[in-house]
């Protein structure tokens, strides 16, 4: 058999709408500068699509700071990965502002949050140790995991019964190998929205002995009082071993960081592969990401206008009679009903004649017969911006309870343009 014959014969779970939907609901073209109104396919429409939470994408200081860095510096420096020749006061700096900023001894930037939390994870555990994870955890989490030569132990997503159950497993198991145990869970869970429940997981502290890794990709920038994360915003900075963030998302760059106790950093800096295997950070997203975290501390306003958004979509949605799930975060999900057809027909009716692009989220993400509809709020948009949107999704829902999407045809994007 030709490997490749083999490898296209199977498009997988994603590629199999490849033809159907490439440029369209897949691989879609966004034209223009980052802001909440953003032309596609020749069509001005408000993006709620983008994880630019506060905005800082185009903030005219961070603005500044990328253009200045990138005359200074160029995009090359430094050459190498950190271990070898690319340290520089910068990144020393920018890990001395994090690990302040989240209250931790010390602090790890990495080149990309996925390749990062891999190789947390990877390093932590030997084939002793034990995992335990929650069941909707992040693709960059799963990989980690794959590394892992021990046993993991998955609980369904927040169900705090089954995850004693599996902490037993996993003491049990432990106490044999002498391993220990790693809990890992995200801050703010991406696609529903909801919070990991870490602070119900630490209270399991007295009973179980584990160590608690966080990704809060979506909650650093936009969650706690300050903005440090999920762990702030249920009180329990403290609690949390080891806090992953990514500088993707609330930060609008490039880059991620981990923190904890300086003597766990230190040794991750010699053990993450995919961060000593691969060139250092490059300076402007390294100074641009120190002039975004300043802003976050000095201007708490930008949060501020970000829930203002959030809040008013989140509570005007409700107000319809959308179903928005148990988000408690910025990230908003819509429920609405229906199959694949029905999910195409709306993106395209809302795209086309609404002028409103949002991501969809189908089987086998969500159940069967599930469509959500993916807000994500920022602190770019207006409440004009929320009250043009909300009025739209009601047309949609009515046209969608009339009939109105269900000939059972995914538009052919080939058909359409
Ligand atoms: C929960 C979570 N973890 C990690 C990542 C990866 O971060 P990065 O984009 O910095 O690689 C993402 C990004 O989508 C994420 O949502």
């Amino acid at each position: 058999m030709d490997l490749f014959e083999k490898f296209v014969a199977n498009p997988g779970p994603l590629g199999q709408w490849a033809d159907t939907g490439y440029g369209y609901f897949y691989f879609p073209k966004l034209e223009g500068p980052i802001s909440d109104k953003m032309v596609f396919k020749g069509k001005k429409c408000i993006v709620w699509s983008l994880n630019n939470y506060l905005g800082l994408a185009n903030h005219p200081e961070v603005r500044k700071v990328d253009e200045e860095a990138a005359r200074d510096w160029g995009l090359a420096s430094p050459m190498g990965a950190r271990m070898m020749s690319g340290q520089t006061v910068y990144h020393e700096q920018l890990e001395h502002e994090l690990a302040k900023f989240e209250h931790k001894e010390a602090a790890y930037v990495l080149n990309y949050g996925y390749m990062g939390m891999v190789s947390i994870i990877d390093s932590l555990l030997d084939r002793h140790d034990a995992v335990v994870y929650d069941s909707e955890a992040h693709a960059c989490i799963l990989d980690g995991l794959r590394l892992h030569m021990g046993k993991r132990f998955v609980y369904p997503h927040n169900d705090m019964d089954a995850f004693e159950k599996e902490m037993e497993r996993a003491k049990k198991l432990t106490d044999q190998t002498g391993g220990g145990i790693l809990v890992i869970t995200e801050g703010v869970y991406g696609m529903a929205g909801d919070q990991g429940k870490l602070k119900e997981i630490l209270s399991f502290r007295n009973k179980y002995d584990f160590r608690l890794l966080v990704d809060d990709a979506h909650g650093f920038g936009t969650m706690g009082k300050t903005g440090a994360g999920t762990s702030e915003e249920q009180g329990v900075m403290d609690g949390v071993d080891l806090y992953f963030g990514t500088f993707a998302k609330a930060m609008a760059g490039i880059g991620a960081f981990v923190a904890g106790e300086k003597r766990v950093i230190k040794s991750l800096t010699f053990k993450m592969r995919s961060q000593i295997f691969a060139k250092s950070l490059p300076m402007p997203m390294v100074i641009g990401a120190l002039k975004r975290l300043e802003l976050i501390q000095t201007h708490p306003e930008i949060k501020d206008n970000l829930w203002k958004i959030v809040h008013a979509m989140q509570s005007g949605l409700k107000a319809e009679g959308f179903n928005i799930g148990n988000t408690n975060s910025p990230v908003t999900p819509v429920y609405l009903e229906g199959g694949i057809p029905e999910a195409t027909q709306i993106i395209y009716d809302m795209r086309q004649n609404y002028g409103v692009f949002c991501s969809m989220v189908i089987y086998p993400v969500v159940p069967r017969n599930v469509i959500m509809l993916r807000i994500i709020p920022t602190a770019g948009h207006t409440l004009e911006d929320v009250k043009y949107t909300i009025d739209s999704f009601a047309e949609i829902r009515k046209n969608l309870d009339a009939g109105k999407y269900s000939s059972g045809k995914v538009p052919q994007v080939a058909d359409i343009f």
